[in-house]
């Protein structure tokens, strides 16, 4: 699936009516099993932009288009919330199968596919715990499984592994990169690690902070499968170089004014 955003804007009103503009004039696209990355400092619109993608919010102006064919039944789009967002009332296998009860698929169905995404996602033994019991790596395993169990065109994930330890979340970065290398849909990964986005993305859109407003697109020339030992390869150096020159200048601002 292609996702083509084009000129998108997002002005919030607060009740008092006061204005508070999110995102300015955004024009990206992600092409058929794509996976960009988009980057930017905290606060610049992130969230947002990916909310409006899931059709969670209304956009002020532009638009979002979805081009290319989808199977019966298959949703446009599944999210990885950036807070785990899973119900705590609901075991691990019943929060994974929480969208294929909404999509209405059969118990047989639901099982074999929750069987998979838990293999899949190494939840295997963690079946009936419940969040509470599990570490933030686990809870965001189970976020990714019950995105991933409803095979949606394009899986849009908000900073998965910004709870995680730096370990963690190198093992996880590995891991998803192999999901979504068998699952191939297109993935819009927000986050704003520059390593995260160098090291999974095909090419990271880097915002500026808010109003968010693209300031440039990276290519990431690195070969795949990717693997722990390219983050000392000159192309990916480079292209973290490059990011942070994008990125210095407005962090130093918003040290500045003591925001960030
Ligand atoms: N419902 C809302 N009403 C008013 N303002 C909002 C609302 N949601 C977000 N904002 C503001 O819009 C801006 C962008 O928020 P958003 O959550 O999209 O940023 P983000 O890049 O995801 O941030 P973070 O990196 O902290 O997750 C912020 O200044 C935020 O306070
Ligand atoms: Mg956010």
């Amino acid at each position: 699936m292609r996702v083509i955003v084009d000129r998108l804007s997002k002005t919030y009103r607060d009740r008092t009516g006061r204005e508070l503009a999110a995102l300015v004039d955004i024009a990206l696209r992600v092409e058929p099993e794509e996976f960009v990355a988009v980057l930017g400092p905290s606060g610049c619109g992130k969230s947002t932009l990916l909310g409006i993608m899931a059709g969670l919010l209304p956009a002020t102006a532009g638009q979002v288009f979805f081009e290319g064919e989808r199977r019966d039944g298959q949703p446009l789009t599944a999210t990885v919330f950036q807070e785990f967002a899973l119900f705590p009332w609901r075991s691990v296998r019943r929060n994974v199968e929480f969208g294929l009860e909404e999509l209405g698929a059969a118990p047989e169905e639901r099982k074999e596919c929750v069987a998979r995404f838990i293999a899949m996602t190494g939840l295997e033994g963690f079946e009936d715990k419940f969040p509470h019991q599990l570490s933030g790596g686990m809870r965001q395993r189970v976020g990714i499984a019950r995105a991933l169990a409803v095979d949606p065109a394009v899986l849009l994930m908000d900073e998965p592994f910004s709870a995680l330890d730096a370990q963690t979340r190198t093992l996880m970065m590995e891991e998803l990169l192999g999901i979504w290398e068998r699952a191939r849909t297109s993935i819009v990964y927000v986050t704003h690690n520059i390593q995260e986005a160098v090291y999974m993305a095909d090419r990271v859109v880097v915002l500026s902070r808010r109003p968010g407003r693209v300031l440039d697109v990276v290519p990431i020339e690195l070969k795949r499968p990717r693997h722990e030992g390219q983050m000392g390869e000159p192309a990916f150096v480079h292209a973290q170089e490059r990011i942070w020159g994008l990125i210095k200048t407005q962090a130093q601002a918003a040290l500045r004014e003591g925001r960030a």
